[in-house]
């Protein structure tokens, strides 16, 4: 029994350490093979080519109101560095975890080993969704420019 315990913990862990990664190296042949599950009441966000400035500043303004105090862009804070999240991440999964918090942490394999890692549950920020897409688009912005 003790053995199964100390092997499911091991497992456990690697599966975590896969998970949230900034690179898709880790990852294991079932997860490279099967498409992520989208959690959350957002199953498709409409993204263009480009960024639209008019959002990206709208969303800026947003992200230094109700983010900031949390994350920061290019460090880890009291949770990640958000600065190139949009690379990591789908814009799904991000508008999720702003408007339906709970369900990502609840669901979501990678939120739930990110929480593992900063030991708390983010809060749901009440933003409506066309803040959170407007959010969206200032990450996405901050993502292109940081290349
Ligand atoms: C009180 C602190 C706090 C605030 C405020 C906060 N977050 Fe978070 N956020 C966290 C923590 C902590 C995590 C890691 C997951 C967890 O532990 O719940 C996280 C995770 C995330 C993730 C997932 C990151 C990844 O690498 O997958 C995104 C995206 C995110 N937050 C976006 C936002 C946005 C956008 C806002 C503002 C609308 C915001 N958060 C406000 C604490 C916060």
């Amino acid at each position: 029994m003790k053995y199964f315990m100390l092997l499911f913990t091991a497992l456990w862990l690697v599966a975590c350490s896969g998970n949230n990664g900034e690179s898709a190296e880790n990852k294991s042949f079932m997860e490279a093979q099967q498409p992520k599950k989208t959690y959350g009441k957002i199953q498709h966000v409409d993204i263009g080519e480009g960024i639209d400035g008019t959002m990206s500043k709208a969303g800026k303004e947003i992200f230094d109101m109700k983010c900031n105090a949390c994350h920061k862009y290019d460090e880890r804070y009291v949770g990640p560095a958000l600065g190139k999240v949009t690379q990591r991440r789908t814009p799904e999964y991000v508008m999720n975890m702003i408007l339906d918090t709970e369900t990502m942490i609840e669901n979501d394999d990678t939120v739930k080993c990110l929480m593992q890692e900063f030991l708390m549950k983010m809060p749901n920020q009440s933003v409506d969704e066309k803040d959170a897409r407007n959010v969206l688009e200032h990450l996405r912005d901050h993502a292109k420019s940081a290349q």
